[in-house]
């Protein structure tokens, strides 16, 4: 269980806020006055913060942006105007606010919905990789594929999908979030599907590759808080294309580059960008467009909460005669998967 940090303007009032509590996380009380920063990698932060002047502001920014990881719930504890804490939690990015009566409810809340350490850590690696060597307009090979492949597949396997998917749901561009998602359901998927560990890496480096076309697509499309236009669409659409004829020669195989031009194709013949149906659709493709699409459900924007994983699955299911209902099927184990460890 990660340590609890509470940040406070009167230690004496802090230390019996936790003994009041009573958890047998491990805990640390740092003076806000106290300007040694605590060696600390919290899982839980709560500021007990009274007098809000604005040198406790200050400090507290600083504190917050020394010690709190991407993700780390962060609890603020009303004290007097509540107009005014709101205010203040809000510009400090707390997850949430508490009277301190409210407080053990409260950290109950923010402890389920916290991220272990470990997996943040893991998910920001391969944003990093992403970010840097996938996504940063220079040539891929094989060989940067690979390397991007493993530490999703590991992550995966050690972390399990659904702390990854909570951590990776956190990242703000939505092309890194769908990437890692897909691949990662991708890695999840073959696990459930019993494929050896060639296919399973064959088929996650696919899923996180299969939008790679969208480099070429304006930033203010991808990012576009919002349903598009229809000119707009006509762009996004080009990323199959695109991507397909970035990869060709570079020394990929045939089902890979099937995968980035494919995987927007429906067995009804409804997709882009060639307007496939049924066999001409490989199965390697229809592997990748199943995680795809539940990828897309799941994600996080900033103008829309994500899907739960149980009414994603129902519009996966809701999807036959356009996905493989097989996979559909089969793809069910990944989306139960998608509750919380009891
Ligand atoms: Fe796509
Ligand atoms: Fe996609």
């Amino acid at each position: 269980m990660g340590q609890l940090l509470l940040i406070t303007d009167d230690i004496q009032r802090g230390r019996r806020l936790l003994r009041d509590l009573g958890t047998r996380r491990p805990c640390h009380v740092h003076d806000l006055y106290d300007d040694a920063m605590p060696a600390l990698d919290p899982a839980l932060i709560v500021s007990d913060v009274e007098a809000l002047t604005s040198e406790a502001i200050v400090r507290l920014r600083r504190t917050l942006a020394q010690l709190r990881d991407e993700g780390v719930p962060y609890l603020f504890l009303v004290h007097g105007n509540a107009a005014r804490s709101e205010a203040q939690a809000q510009v400090l990015g707390a997850t949430a606010t508490a009277g301190v009566s409210q407080m053990l409810g409260a950290l109950e809340r923010l402890q389920g919905a916290s991220i272990p350490a470990i997996v943040r850590m893991r998910a920001a690696e391969a944003r990093q990789f992403f970010q840097h060597a996938l996504f940063s307009g220079q040539p891929i090979t094989p060989v940067l594929a690979d390397a991007g492949t493993d530490l999703v597949v590991r992550a995966v396997c050690d972390t399990g999908i659904y702390d990854w998917v909570r951590a990776v749901q956190k990242f703000d561009d939505a092309t890194h979030q769908h990437c890692l998602l897909v691949a990662a359901l991708a890695a999840a998927f073959s696990g459930a599907l019993g494929l050896r560990p060639t296919d399973r890496h064959h088929l996650t480096r696919a899923a996180l590759l299969h939008d790679v076309g969208k480099v070429h697509v304006p930033i203010e499309i991808l990012n576009k808080p919002g349903r598009l236009t229809h000119s707009e669409t006509v762009v996004m659409r080009t990323h199959a294309e695109c991507g397909h004829a970035m990869l060709v020669g570079a020394g990929f195989d045939d089902s890979l580059l099937a995968a980035v031009r494919s995987h927007h194709e429906m067995i009804d013949g409804t997709g882009y960008p060639d307007g496939l149906r049924g066999r001409e659709i490989p199965d390697f493709v229809r592997l990748v467009t199943v995680c795809d699409v539940y990828g897309a459900l799941i994600e996080r924007r900033p103008y829309r909460t994500s899907m739960s994983g149980p009414d994603a699955y129902d519009i996966l299911q809701s999807m036959t005669g356009q996905l493989d209902d097989d996979l559909i099927r089969a793809f069910k184990p990944v989306a139960v998967a998608f509750k919380p460890a009891s």
